[in-house]
């Protein structure tokens, strides 16, 4: 096997410049969410307490954990920043307990390795190891403290396979983290609470404890967090972060919540397209945080300068002015439309913008452009796609909440701006939600005319046209038989083949048979928040090689034995191998950032790791919407609206894919919005809450940046397995968006009691991942006994070897 891994353990050029920029990133992500003027913070002597100070947690758990060469612990950041720890005993207690916690946890499961099956394989995805709380905190201890400075950490994990709980310990604060915090906040007169999470949790027991001086949502920050904590704490970094979900006040107030992942076959999607703040805000439920939402040290005053409107675009100029005294910072700009009508959202986001480092008294004009199409909305009874006549009502703030109308587009007549073919129907109405956008446009504003004249109402062709073929692709085409073919339309296994390259740490490889005709084998690693690789690998004499780390937490649960007999190498028997890649702020983290740039850096720095070590297929950004705040995938996910979502996934995948021949693999397609059931459960969508909602950021990915690949979700959709769904892979994703890339199944996707995968072929699906040799038999049989095309296969095969041979 070769490999790029490297021989020694030095720290690289690209991995100091990688964890500057994930640093950076880490700082502009953070929220802080309430602040009565306690911070910024002198460094002091300092009580921390809570699960987070020295368990920080960096990212979520599954496919999306990244194995770094060292993680900054929120203790660490505040010690190096200048902070002295006082509670050393309570956090020695805390990590005595946490380790014989996790220890008793794997016990358990251990000892139901002995007997594996693919039921115990899922339970293991869906346990979860929860970070107990520490030791109840007397008041003698607290006086003991000699500071008046508190710093508490409450941290929550959450991962692939399983959704969190609206209980104690996972949603909600414990008894035990309930009654630190409100002894702390009584006895330190500077009291501050961290929250070290994916996804929000219900801060509402806070309401009723006094002396809670700031709350920071310091998210998972990469491996570079108690550094960036340290430094926005300090005031080194002015906050610049704001939510990119809504906060419910608790549980209770999101909509149909108390049916969230409790249905094996069925999660209805009853509340249409009113998914995050355009459910708070059209039922006027009072988000706890709303989104759109952030704190800074300093005060920005946003002036409205114009809009103007060029046929099909609109553009706004804004000049943001730090109007404080003390503090450098970034603003956030946010544009919201009202639209008129009898069943549509209160507002939607349309546009956004952030502005650079601004000095007291400095000033920046932020030019915001959006497409008069983002006004749109979806009519199922035509099915069209169409702006409502009327009078639209733009609002510009620096939240969802806080925002001043600036200008009205008025639309005489209704336009249709395409005429569509219904895909992925419900079988009968899904949204139970209604919600009738009645306003008053203030006098006064400027009104700007759109002329209906200057659409003309798109149609599709859903006779999809052969894929591309560069000539070298198709020289080698020509000399593969079917069977051939059919070798590229699965991969090779979770290992790959051995004679072929290999990255430590890829879950996916195409085959490595025919390197003579020029076609390579290609890696596919797992992302979003940074590339998955192992860290340090083994190669033997003859060319195989092992991990020498555990580098997902699932092999945790295997005992030794099976662990050195499955997985992990001796590094005494063979040429050790180093791969030290950087690990970022999750997804979520990024959103709240609205710094597409820097989204499209972080791309642009993961693509230079995946030339460093040969990885074609980053298996990122993810962008599924997070409809409900307890599914266990948030953290990979960026927002609740579409239009953000889209715009992060589109810079990332522009960075990554401008290096040449490195890919993008937007996933999970579709409505991939709970972990627990993921393979069984059918999404109940409206086609109308599809294309505003959950198909709305691919789309614009697509459009915009041109991923080369997409990942069909584990999920049905309105009954039909989204890797078997011809409407969704095919019509859809070719037909209307002219996608050019490969569909490729999500891991095991397809096989008994999931996915078929002759259908997957069928329908439109390119690669069935991670493959094997059963899944080659599989279609070859299929081929043989009539049931599957060939030209399908040759479709399929086209379409990967275009993007994979140079
Ligand atoms: C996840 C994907 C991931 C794949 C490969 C699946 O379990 O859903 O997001 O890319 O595994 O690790």
């Amino acid at each position: 096997m070769r490999t790029k891994a490297h021989l020694t353990d030095q720290v690289t050029p690209l991995e100091q410049k990688n964890r500057a920029l994930s640093y950076e990133a880490a700082t502009e992500g953070i929220v802080l969410l309430s602040n009565d003027g306690v911070l910024p913070l002198q460094p002091c002597p300092v009580a921390l307490y809570g699960s987070g100070v020295q368990n920080t947690i960096k990212g979520g758990s599954g496919s999306g954990e990244v194995n770094v060469r060292h993680t900054v612990t929120v203790q660490e950041g505040l010690e190096k920043a200048g902070f002295e720890t006082l509670t050393g005993d309570w956090l020695a207690r805390y990590d005595r307990s946490w380790k014989a916690g996790k220890e008793q946890f794997l016990r358990t499961y251990r000892r139901k390795m002995l007997r594996p099956s693919t039921d115990l394989l899922n339970e293991l995805m869906e346990a979860e190891y929860r970070f107990p709380s520490g030791d109840v905190l007397r008041a003698d201890e607290l006086e003991a403290c000699p500071t008046d400075t508190c710093i508490y950490v409450v941290s929550r994990q959450s991962g692939e396979g399983h959704d969190r709980e609206d209980t104690a310990g996972s949603f909600r604060l414990d008894s035990t983290e309930e009654a630190n915090i409100r002894l702390c906040a009584a006895h330190f007169a500077q009291f501050i609470l961290i929250i070290n999470a994916g996804a929000p949790i219900d801060l509402s027991p806070l309401d009723d404890i006094q002396g809670i001086r700031a709350v920071v949502y310091m998210g998972q920050l990469g491996m570079e967090g108690g550094h960036a904590l340290a430094a926005m704490l300090t005031g080194q970094c002015t906050p610049s972060g704001k939510l990119a979900v809504s906060w419910p006040q608790r549980y209770s107030d999101v909509p149909w919540g108390e049916e969230f992942s409790r249905n094996p076959e069925k999660a209805w999607y009853r509340e249409g397209i009113y998914v995050g703040y355009r459910y708070y805000d059209s039922f006027d439920v009072a988000p706890r945080y709303p989104f759109g939402f952030g704190l800074s040290y300093t005060s920005f005053i946003i002036t409205h300068e114009r809009t103007i409107l060029k046929k099909e675009t609109v553009t706004c100029t804004v000049r943001v002015t730090n109007s404080g005294s003390r503090y450098a910072g970034k603003e956030i700009v946010q544009v919201y439309v009202r639209c008129p009508g009898s069943d549509c959202e209160y507002q939607r986001l349309v546009a956004f913008g952030k502005t650079e480092l601004l000095t007291p008294g400095c000033s920046q004009t932020l030019t915001l452009t959006f497409p008069v199409s983002a006004l749109s909305h979806y009519d199922e009874a035509e099915s069209v796609t169409y702006i409502a006549s009327g009078r639209h009502l733009l609002q510009i703030g620096g939240s969802s909440r806080e925002t001043e109308p600036v200008a009205v587009l008025d639309i005489p007549d209704r336009i249709v701006l395409s005429r569509h073919r219904p895909l992925c129907a419900a079988d009968r109405p899904v949204s139970e939600l209604r919600h009738s956008n009645t306003f008053t446009v203030p006098e006064g504003l400027p009104v700007l005319s759109v002329s209906p004249d200057d659409f003309t109402p798109r149609t599709f062709d859903y006779n999809v046209p052969d894929s591309l073929l560069s000539s070298n692709a198709a020289e080698a085409m020509n000399r593969l038989s079917i069977a051939d073919r059919l070798r590229f339309c699965a991969g090779t296994g979770f290992k790959g083949e051995p004679k072929g390259f290999c990255t430590p740490g890829a879950v996916g490889h195409t085959t490595a048979d025919y390197t003579a005709l020029g076609i390579p084998n290609v890696e596919l690693c797992d992302g979003p928040a940074g590339i998955r690789l192992e860290r340090r690998a083994v190669q033997y004499p003859n060319g195989t090689i092992r991990a020498l780390d555990v580098s997902i937490s699932v092999y945790e649960f295997f005992p030794d034995w099976l662990l050195r007999l499955l997985v992990l190498g001796n590094p005494k028997k063979g040429q050790v191998l180093y791969q030290f890649v950087t690990g970022f702020p999750i997804e979520a983290v990024v959103a709240q950032t609205w710094n597409t740039s820097l989204a499209e850096r972080i791309g642009r720095a993961v693509s230079e790791e995946m030339s460093e070590y040969g990885v074609t297929f980053w298996l990122s950004p993810a962008l599924n919407i997070v409809r409900n705040p307890l599914c266990g995938r948030n953290f990979e996910y960026y927002s609740e609206d579409p239009f953000i979502s889209g715009q992060m996934a589109a810079a990332t995948t522009r960075g990554v894919q401008s290096v040449k021949g490195n890919y993008v693999t937007a996933k999970h397609f579709c409505a991939n919005n709970q972990e627990s059931y993921r393979h069984t459960v059918s999404s109940e969508v409206d086609e109308r809450a599809l294309r505003e909602i959950y198909w709305k950021g691919f789309e614009m990915t697509v459009s915009e940046s041109q991923p080369k690949a997409i990942m069909s979700a584990y999920n049905k959709l309105n009954g039909t397995y989204c890797s078997n769904h011809r409407e969704l892979c095919t019509d859809l994703l070719r037909g209307e968006w002219a996608f050019d890339g490969i569909v490729m199944t999500d891991w095991y996707a397809t096989g008994e009691d999931r996915a078929d995968e002759v259908k997957a072929l069928q329908a439109g699906v390119d690669l069935l991942m991670p493959g094997g040799k059963n899944v080659v038999k599989i279609l070859a049989k299929a081929i043989a006994q009539g049931q599957l095309d060939e030209a399908a296969i040759t479709r399929a095969c086209r379409r990967v070897l275009h993007w994979i041979v140079p």
